[in-house]
């Protein structure tokens, strides 16, 4: 598969199948990703790759949060700005209609958004933390790195799902993996491969003129 085609065809993959990735998989994965550029060659991203019992048990734990109605720790950082504006709104409402389509009721939404705190049945969790003293730039690192990691999952037939939904459970995710205190919770990535019983639609992009200006 071309670097294009790795593009084309990931998608954030909400249904896993029961296979299991091989650990010299991810590991190949995860050597190759470390060739991902970042600022002055920080590579400021701690990555913990978490499957097993440890998973299981990072699942059980959010499971029983979600159960009592516990709806998640104190945030650590805004994910959105106070007011999000057009043409944000209108691109996240693209995504809105693609994802939960005809089942608009708030009980439907809120079940299948509870999917993500069972990796939606992957097998395999990355979760990404930062120094909490790195500042914007140095998230962007991360996220040239996270795309480097989905690329290379695409090139081994497997799909992936980043997740900030993991970071409003920072704590139990603290819990199990035991980070130092000095770092801070980004994001998770579910990986696994697509259950093949679920269509994913592909969510529209701006047009190109909206997002790209080109000069000279
Ligand atoms: C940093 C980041 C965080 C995300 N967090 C979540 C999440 O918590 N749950 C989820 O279902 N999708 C999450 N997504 C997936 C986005 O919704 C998705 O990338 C976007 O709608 C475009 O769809 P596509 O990835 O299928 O092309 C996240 C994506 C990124 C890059």
């Amino acid at each position: 598969m071309d670097v294009y085609g790795a593009v084309r065809t990931r998608q954030s993959i909400r249904r896993f199948a029961g296979r299991a990735v091989a650990p010299e998989v991810l590991r190949r994965v995860l050597e190759a990703a470390a060739d991902a550029p970042s600022g002055s060659n920080l590579q400021p991203w701690h990555v913990y790759a978490v499957t097993g019992e440890p998973l299981r048990e990072l699942k059980k734990r959010v499971a029983s949060r979600l159960a009592a109605g516990d709806s998640g720790d104190d945030r650590e950082f805004a994910i959105y700005p106070p007011a999000l504006r057009e043409p944000y709104l209108r691109r996240m409402a693209a995504l809105g209609e693609k994802r939960y389509g005809a089942r608009d009721d708030a009980v439907a939404r809120k079940r299948l958004r509870e999917e993500n705190w069972d990796c939606f049945g992957a097998g395999t969790a990355l979760f990404c933390y930062l120094d909490r003293d790195m500042p914007a730039p140095r998230w962007s690192d991360v996220g040239i790195y996270l795309q480097t990691v989905m690329l290379l999952l695409r090139a081994e037939g497997l799909h992936s799902c980043t997740q900030e939904a993991w970071a409003e459970y920072h704590r139990s995710v603290a819990e199990v993996i035991g980070p130092p205190d000095e770092r801070l919770l980004f994001c998770g990535m579910s990986i696994g491969y697509a259950d093949p019983a679920v269509t994913h639609p592909r969510i529209p992009r701006a047009p190109l003129a909206e997002t790209v200006t080109f000069l000279g």
